[in-house]
């Protein structure tokens, strides 16, 4: 036969099929692509969304013993133990491939199903974050196709699934769930916010300062709080012993209703030290056993909420906090606030623009959590570790300058004498001008916070 009837004649097989898939009629299911449906969750789930924190050499990957990159995912997961001991315990797979059976038993599943939020925290303590970790959750129809793909028997090849439930990009809020007080903590303090106002189409981002009076300094072990709905973060800042208090128990906005910056509360945050902080509406965080943040006497406690209403009727926004504290003879370690501040930078207009600052320290730490702070051109930050065997690993991740991650080491990050950490923020301006540090919503900032001992 000859060779060359026969190429030409595949071409033009070749051409038929690819102009029949290429005329769909719109609306229809694509026909079945070249990707399987885990090839799917892979490449469009994943590797936005996960990847950067479970990829090879990352603390994260360390923490959890989990890499979702193309090259390992599949192997990670399926038939494969959950790294969590309690979860391990509890007769969890990552993922099974028995279908309904391995749906209950996948820890893959129970760590990324935010609507369960209520069940995971309150019967789960001991099993972590919700994933993906100090980020928004997955969609509502990324999550149906990984169920889906699970009740399938998960399999590594063929297209199990139908893509169209991708369109679904709504959002479970963890914000909707019923707010209620918090007991007071049998030894501690408790912080209560009467309801306040949030006017529609309009944030409220404020601070509240509360002295404590205490004559002798606290040792704080755990911070609870629970916000009704609409609230972004909570924060607790303290001041410096000879800095200057702001007025006690007023709120103090960012902000007036038409959206102007108040210079006075933007200046009142100039020496403020960060102490605890969630972006959760509900949240328990305790310090690991024996370790302590110290107060100092004589201190207080800036409040700062974030509330965001764009609906058009108001709503009001309540908030308690607990911080339970022990006596100082059940303090193995006295932990302290972390707070690297670089104020030397310039971001040129009309680009990108990456800022590194390498911070070494003298003595030995044990970080416990980690936390950035940029303002609205900040488009990634990352933290490594510098210098020792760890040198260059990835240790904190965000792409989200308004709601960055608190991430909290388990366990702690450990740095030796000479070691540091390296922050690297990268900004886009897109502006004509240049623009450096600075307090107000237009300038920026590259600060992280933490705690340490
Ligand atoms: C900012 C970093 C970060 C991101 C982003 C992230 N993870 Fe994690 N992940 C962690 C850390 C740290 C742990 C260990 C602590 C924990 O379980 O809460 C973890 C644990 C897990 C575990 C449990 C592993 C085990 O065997 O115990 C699963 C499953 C998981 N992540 C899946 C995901 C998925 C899926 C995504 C994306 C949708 C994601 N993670 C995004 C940091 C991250």
């Amino acid at each position: 036969m000859n060779l060359k009837k026969c190429f030409f004649g595949f071409v033009i097989i070749f051409i038929l099929i690819s102009s029949c898939t290429v005329d769909e009629i719109p609306g229809t299911i694509k026909p079945e692509g070249p990707q399987s449906t885990w090839e799917i969750i892979q490449s469009q789930i994943f590797e936005p969304n996960c990847v950067q924190c479970h990829s090879s050499g990352t603390t994260f990957a360390k923490e959890s013993d989990l890499i979702l990159t193309a090259d390992e995912g599949y192997k990670q997961l399926v038939g494969r133990e959950p790294f969590n001991i309690e979860a391990k315990k509890d007769g969890y797979l990552l993922v099974g491939v028995e279908g309904v059976a391995s749906l209950e038993k996948s820890f893959l599943w129970e760590k990324i199903n935010t609507p369960a939020y209520e069940h995971f925290y309150t019967d789960h303590p001991e099993y972590g974050s919700l994933m993906p970790l100090g980020s928004k959750s997955l969609t509502n129809g990324e999550l149906e196709y990984i169920r889906k793909w699970i009740l399938e028997g998960a399999p590594e090849t063929g297209s199990v699934v139908d893509t169209l439930l991708l369109k679904d990009d709504s959002i479970f809020d963890p914000s909707d769930y019923d707010f209620f007080p918090l007991e007071p903590p049998i030894s501690g303090l408790q912080f209560h916010l009467d309801p306040f106002i949030v006017y529609p189409q309009n944030e409220r981002e404020f601070l509240y300062y509360w002295p404590l009076n205490n004559s002798e300094a606290l040792y704080a072990n755990r911070f609870e709080v629970t916000m009704k709905r609409g609230s972004h973060h909570f924060l607790f800042y303290k001041y410096p012993e000879e800095a200057a208090r702001p007025e006690p128990f007023a709120f103090r906005d960012f902000r007036d209703p038409s959206g102007k910056d108040n210079y006075e509360t933007l200046f009142s945050t100039l020496n403020q030290i960060f102490v605890w902080g969630t972006q959760i509406p509900r949240t328990d965080y305790k310090l690991p056993p024996g370790v302590a943040l110290k107060i100092e006497k004589n201190q207080g406690f800036d409040i700062n909420a974030h509330y965001v209403n764009y609906s058009n009727e108001p709503y009001t926004g309540e908030i308690y906090a607990n911080v339970h504290t022990i006596p100082e003879t059940e303090v193995i370690h006295v932990a302290d606030n972390l707070f690297l501040n670089n104020t030397q930078f310039e971001l040129p207009p009309g680009k990108e623009t990456t800022i590194t600052k390498t911070y070494t320290f003298d003595e030995p730490k044990n970080i416990i959590n980690l936390w950035s702070h940029a303002h609205k051109r900040m488009t990634e930050f990352k933290v490594f570790i510098k210098g020792g065997n760890r040198n260059n690993e990835l240790v904190y991740y965000t792409n989200n300058w308004e709601h960055p991650p608190l991430i909290e080491f388990d366990p702690p990050l450990k740095l030796n004498p000479n070691e540091g950490l390296k922050l690297q923020a990268t900004y886009f301006n897109e502006t004509a001008v240049t623009k450096s540090f600075g307090l107000l919503s237009e300038d920026e900032m590259m600060i992280l916070f933490g705690m340490f001992y």
